[in-house]
Formats: structure tokens, sequence, C-alpha cells
């Protein structure tokens, strides 16, 4: 982030501090339980966001050498993510030609080609058809060009590898992030590497997860054995680029900020900064690494995440792994306590106990991203 952004933001929060004040909407608002519940909901954020919009879908270290490949299901469609050997990321439906069985079943690995696991059909790494067993009786004529991988658009930038399942044209994923994206490229995440990654399966409504990350008015209550001690009382900023929202979580050791000279003044030393990525990426900015956290909405009521501690690659092998180790941990013990959360919420909204919920003037980020969703939907 631009050093003249970065003293703007402390600048805003030690005034908020100073006065005892939040960081507030003009007005308090309320939305309705439905927006959590709905199948009919749920179908439309499938096909209007989930199946339509570009979404990272892993890093670009996770298919670093040529013949890497990964699978993954997203809005409940089988992919399939290879390097070929020129280097250049794609991605394919993890479909067979034949007659469309699951062609990898492998999480992931190295491959040059891909062997259909029911009768033997086999592709390259960059989706070309190379093997049919007993072609000439059984497929005379057959074209082979004509059976290549379903090919999905895909693009690897600022160090990840994003991909959309829509048909159509391609999508240009900087454009995509708008004003977001010089903060993004600054994140440096192509010099990272994954230290580990915890998944959870979470019975709660995926939008539920990503808002629990945008305020924290939470913090003193719900994280009061973990890192409560560690921020600032109900304060944090945000700011929207388009559907993506940039949030600034202070840290207690903000105050001190008054007495250094403003040159000296980091962000990131005193605060953790959130990109909300829309849809369904948020990256978690901390001192000396960042929290990749990646929603996959299943059903109404149910989410896949994947939470990835990203660090330095330099300090991969540098004799740290119990720091990161315990780093993750507290990561992972935190947002615990936030996903036991969310599953109640669900099950409370489901009661019908209640006929709407409010967000806060200082929860307002939440209803922007609720803004968000309903425009993509509209
Ligand atoms: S379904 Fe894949 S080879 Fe037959
Ligand atoms: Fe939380």
């Amino acid at each position: 982030m631009e050093k003249a952004t970065q003293i703007e933001l402390i600048h805003e929060l030690l005034e908020l501090q100073h006065e005892n004040a939040q960081f507030l909407d003009e007005r308090w608002e309320k939305t309705g339980p439905e927006r959590y519940l709905s199948p009919d909901l749920f179908a439309r954020e499938r096909e209007r966001i989930s199946l339509a919009l570009p979404q990272i879908v892993a890093h670009a270290s996770e298919l670093s050498q040529p013949g890497d490949f990964r699978t993954l299901d997203i809005a409940g469609r089988p992919v399939l993510l290879s390097r070929d050997e020129t280097g250049t990321v794609r991605a394919f439906y993890n479909v067979c030609r034949h007659r469309g069985s699951r062609l990898v079943n492998d999480a992931s690995g190295c491959r040059q080609r891909f062997s259909c696991p029911y009768h033997g059909w086999t592709w390259n790494n960059s989706g070309r058809l190379i093997g049919i067993p007993q072609e000439k009786s059984g497929f005379p004529g057959l074209d082979r060009e004509e059976y290549g991988l379903h090919e999905l658009h895909c693009e690897e930038y600022a160090g990840w590898i994003w991909m959309r399942l829509a048909a159509g044209d391609g999508f240009d994923a900087q454009a995509s992030l708008g004003g977001m994206a010089a903060d993004i490229e600054g994140m440096m995440a192509g010099d990272h590497v994954v230290f580990e990654t915890t998944t959870r399966e979470i019975a709660a409504n995926w939008k539920l997860l990503v808002e629990g990350g945008l305020e924290a008015y939470h913090f003193r209550v719900a994280h009061k054995n973990t890192i409560a001690g560690l921020f600032c009382d109900n304060l944090s900023s945000y700011r929207c680029f388009g559907r993506h929202i940039r949030s600034v979580l202070p840290r207690a050791t903000l105050a001190g900020l008054k007495e250094e000279p403003e040159a000296a003044w980091e962000l990131g030393r005193h605060a953790n900064v959130l990109y909300t990525l829309f849809p369904g990426s948020q990256f978690l900015v901390q001192e000396d690494h960042f929290i990749w956290i990646q929603g996959i909405p299943v059903a109404p009521d149910r989410t896949q995440l994947r939470l990835s501690t990203m660090i330095p690659r330099a300090e991969d092998t540098a004799g740290k792994q119990a720091y990161w180790q315990r780093n993750h941990q507290l990561t992972i013990t935190t947002l615990d306590e936030d996903f036991a959360l969310a599953e109640g919420i669900q099950q409370g909204l489901a009661s019908g106990a209640n006929t709407h919920l409010n967000f806060g003037r200082f929860e307002g980020a939440l209803a922007r991203f609720s803004e968000f969703v309903d425009d993509a939907i509209a």
C-alpha cells in the first residue's frame, strides 16, 4: 500500500481513537434471514456469482512446475488445473470426453498425461487427446482435435491462479480488481509460499463467513480468550473498490504512533489489513505474513473453507517452522471461534425466531457486502 495512503488511514484511526469514537456509516441497516436460507437465492448466487465471475482458485506456488496439477470442485463443477509443458496454467472440466467419467481423482500431483480411470482415453497436460484404446475399430473416423478437454478461462496474475467457469469471452484479472489491484500486487503473493493449509466444512451460509471478518465489534466478546487484547476495541475502518473491500483493523499498539514522526509510520506494524475480494477470497495481511481464506459455497447452509498461512518464500527453510506453526494455530483457533458463531447464527435464523438481522453503523462493511451480492444477482 502507498505510504501516503497508510498515513491517511492511520490519521483517521488515531483521530477516532482520540475522540473515543468509531468509523460510522450514515445509518444502521436491517436485512432479512432469507438471505442466508433461501435455496432460490442460493441458486441465483451460483449462476450469477460463483459461475459468472472471475475468482482465485489456487496460489501459483501450488502449480510451480510444468506437469503440476490440482483438482477442485467449484459451484458443483469438477475442475482440473494443470501447468503444461510450456509453463502455462490451464483450467479444464475434470470430465472425460468419452462417457463423462471424472478424469483425475487425485487432489494434486505432477503428470504429463491424464488417463481416464474408466476406459483409458488419455490427454496430455495441455488438454490434447493423445490416446484411445482400440480406436480404429471402436471410433473410426474420430477427429482427436475435436476431443480436447473442455477448457475454461484461466489466468495467472499477481501470484494467483484465477478462473471463470462461465462460457463466453475471457477476463482480465487485474481489471476485475479495479482500484484494489495496486494493493494486491503490492502484497507480492508470488514471493510467498503456502506454509500450511487447514480445511473446514462449516454448516453456515458462505456470506456469514465473509461477514464475520468485516467488523471489530465482536473482538472484545467473541475473541476474549484469543486475540481481543491485541486489538483496539471496536475500532476499524473500510474502503470499497468496486465490490472489493479493504478493512483496517488496528492493533493496540496504534496509539504509540503519536509519539513517532509521521515519516516512520508503517500501517502493517500496527494494524491487520483485510482484503475481501468479491466473491469469496480474503487476505488477512499481518506484519510478516498473510492468511488466505477461501470460501466455496456448497449449499445455502454449507460452505467449504480453506485457510492457508502464506509465508515469504525465503523463510520457508529459515528454521522458523515452530514460529509459523504457532501463528497458524492461533489463526485457526481464532477463526474456529468465528465459525462456531456462524453455525449458531445459521441455526438461529432457520428457527424463524427473528424477522431481521441488524448491521450497526460501525458494521457498515457488512451492509456494503450485502449490497454487492444483491447487485451481482440482480
Ligand atoms: S469414460 Fe473415460 S475413457 Fe471411457
Ligand atoms: Fe472474528
